[in-house]
């Protein structure tokens, strides 16, 4: 047993179950008690936070969804006083209001306790440098993990996302050992290095945490291999809190351990919103158990996976998250994630990573163009063919919808500083 860890992410399943028993009856009682928008909807379910008895209790509360939170836009689910708020996050807001979070004090210590938890889960400690290359501002990404390193003792480089060139001098003479930022931004940095001439093995980079979007066991592969380091899966939603909701631990590296002292899962039919049995792919449902200023009760996540039972901790894990059930794109009657795209990109040898995919209409019928760069050493007219043609055959014969490829330059799709932006609909509305 790793002494190092709390003594609750080696607790055995019943003690855990009755903490989170406890927490919620908590947790319902603070958001009915002082959340107007809570109380109407349990009364228009029928509810009352008495009718819990067990955690199985839980499936027949309604949901909460992003609409909630935009229809009591600003500050309308805060469960405590403004007095009592020391920290404003919000969602980026590309259609329509932003979602806004607030935070205690209490909050800010919890949430810079998990992330502390889980930067160790991926082998970091007090002796590491840790490259921070998440936004800093109203996303949570940047000031949420920067906490969490801080109260590890960790040296922090809060370089935020961008100047990808400074990047580069500072994780060769600052000499980081864990890097931390969403999957496609990394790899912008991996590019960069090779573009100076370095081999992006021999920086002293051993560790990194990803995260903020999805990415799939390829991706994995290609950051391990191409930066010669460990990738963990770091996972969190503003909603709940930010990252550190879910992390991979090194020693397993099996789907992110959920820190479920503070957040309880479900996973749900995305369509009926039923309660699906344990093991089962759905869409991941999460109740806050610990929160003072933004208790959330189901919140419906809208990403896909399905729970696994516990490996490296006493806590329950789920399968990297395959897509958002809003991702979906569905072509010609077949649902495809990006996300399966991306994994047979990965597989084509001579494709890089950096790719777009553009929804059109020709007459009644929607194509899928998929914009992809080559790779430099593979850039000669033979090589695009041959990448074009492989891609194309992989799509029809794993996922069966045929597909536009358009092979460009390297450098040519537009790079991202956080969150990768992968499709554009140009269908008509
Ligand atoms: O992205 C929090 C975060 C910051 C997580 C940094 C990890 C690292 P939001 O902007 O609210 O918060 O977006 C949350 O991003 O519902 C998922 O769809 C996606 N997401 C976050 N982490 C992962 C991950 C932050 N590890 C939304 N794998 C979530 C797949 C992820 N998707």
């Amino acid at each position: 047993m790793n002494t190092s860890l709390e003594p609750i992410e080696h607790a055995s399943r019943d003690e855990i179950a009755a903490l989170q028993l406890t927490r919620l009856r908590h947790t319902l009682r603070h958001a009915y008690d002082n959340v107007a928008h809570t109380r109407e909807k349990f009364a228009a379910a029928g509810m009352h936070p008495d009718d819990l008895r067990d955690l199985a209790d839980l499936a027949r509360f309604p949901f909460t969804t992003k609409d909630d939170l935009r229809r009591t836009y600003p500050f309308g689910m805060f469960a405590v006083a403004m007095d009592d708020i020391v920290r404003i996050h919000a969602s980026s807001g590309t259609t329509g209001k932003p979602t806004v979070v607030g935070y205690t004090q209490q909050d800010i210590d919890t949430w810079a306790g998990l992330m502390a938890r889980s930067i160790r889960a991926a082998g970091g400690s007090r002796t590491d440098i840790i490259h921070i290359t998440h936004g800093y501002g109203l996303f949570t990404g940047g000031l949420g993990v920067h906490y969490g390193a801080e109260r590890l003792g960790c040296a922090v480089v809060p370089i935020s996302g961008g100047q990808t060139e400074r990047q580069v001098q500072l994780i060769l003479d600052f000499k980081p050992t864990m890097i931390v930022g969403t999957p496609s931004y990394i790899l912008n940095i991996v590019d960069e290095l090779v573009r100076q001439g370095i081999d992006p093995v021999s920086t002293s980079l051993v560790r990194g945490m990803f995260g903020a979007e999805p990415w799939g066991g390829r991706m994995r592969l290609e950051l391990e291999s191409r930066l010669g380091i460990a990738a963990m899966d770091l996972y969190g939603l503003s909603e709940l809190m930010g990252p550190g909701v879910a992390c991979e631990c090194l020693e397993s590296r099996d789907g992110p351990t959920i820190w479920e002292d503070h957040f309880y899962p479900e996973i749900v039919d995305p369509e009926t919103g039923a309660l699906l049995p344990e093991g089962e792919p759905g869409e991941l449902v999460f109740t806050s158990l610990t929160k003072q200023a933004l208790p959330i009760i189901r919140y419906r996540t809208r990403d896909l996976t399905r729970l696994l039972p516990p490996t490296a901790r006493s806590f329950r894990r789920f399968e990297k998250i395959s897509g958002r059930c809003d991702d979906m794109l569905i072509i010609r009657g077949v649902n495809v994630f990006p996300s399966q795209i991306e994994e047979l990109i990965l597989k084509t040898p001579r494709l890089s990573p950096h790719y777009l995919l553009e929804l059109s209409r020709r007459g009644h019928l929607d194509d899928l163009t998929i914009r992809v760069e080559i790779k430099p050493e593979a850039a000669s007219e033979a090589d695009k063919q041959a990448a074009a043609h492989e891609l194309q055959h992989h799509i029809k014969s794993y996922i069966g919808i045929n597909t536009l490829i358009e092979i460009v330059a390297p450098g040519h799709i537009e790079r991202s500083v956080g969150k990768a932006r992968r499709v554009i609909d140009k269908r008509p509305q």
